[in-house]
């Protein structure tokens, strides 16, 4: 069985996630961890998995406009936070724009600073409603991964992520 992760990330966090979700994915997966730049339709074509995450802006899913205040929030000196290479390249939202239908499993997971989702809003919760409208059969809830004020991951957030993507593997192997 073949699985794809397809993920967003300005500063590298949801990025590492997104590795440490492959890792998990192995158990039962050959996995391919691309970023959204990357993830051409052909690339998630023949996948019995798909898994899709990226940072939340604004209460949500990321724009071009919030990507651009990410890049330029990098620029200054204090954060000393480094931009992934395509950070200026099509989001998630440009993605599910130019994809089709695929009735194939999917889940979804965000990274987020700490809170109630009320507070802090969650991307994935909206990775999750456009995987719905292309047809994707959601198998799991969505997933926050924690990040601080400076936008570095918490300890433990990768481990966390490889036993959540561990578990839903399982999950779909005794299906
Ligand atoms: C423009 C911008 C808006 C953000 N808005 C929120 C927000 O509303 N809620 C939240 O929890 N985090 C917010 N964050 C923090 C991001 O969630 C955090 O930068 C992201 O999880 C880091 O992942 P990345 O390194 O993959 O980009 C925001 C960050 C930026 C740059």
């Amino acid at each position: 069985m073949r699985a794809v992760v397809v993920y967003e990330s300005m500063y590298g966090n949801t990025h590492r996630i997104a590795d440490a979700i492959g890792a998990g994915l192995e158990t039962a997966f050959d996995v391919r961890v691309v970023s959204v730049s990357q993830a051409m339709p052909e690339v998630i074509a023949d996948a019995d998995l798909v898994v899709v995450g990226g940072p939340t802006h604004v209460h949500g899913m990321s724009r071009a406009s919030t990507r651009k205040a990410a890049v330029q929030a990098a620029d200054k000196p204090v954060g000393g936070l480094k931009v992934e290479p395509d950070a200026l390249g099509p989001g998630l939202r440009d993605w599910f724009g130019s994809l089709g239908d695929y009735p194939v499993r999917a889940a979804a997971f965000d990274t987020k600073m700490h809170g109630p989702a009320m507070v802090t809003g969650r991307a994935a919760r909206g990775v999750t409603r456009l995987l719905r409208q292309h047809g994707f059969n959601v198998v799991a809830e969505p997933e926050s991964f924690l990040v601080t004020k400076q936008d570095r991951l918490e300890p433990q957030e990768e481990d966390r992520a490889r036993d959540w993507a561990a578990k839903l593997a399982a999950g779909i192997k005794q299906s």
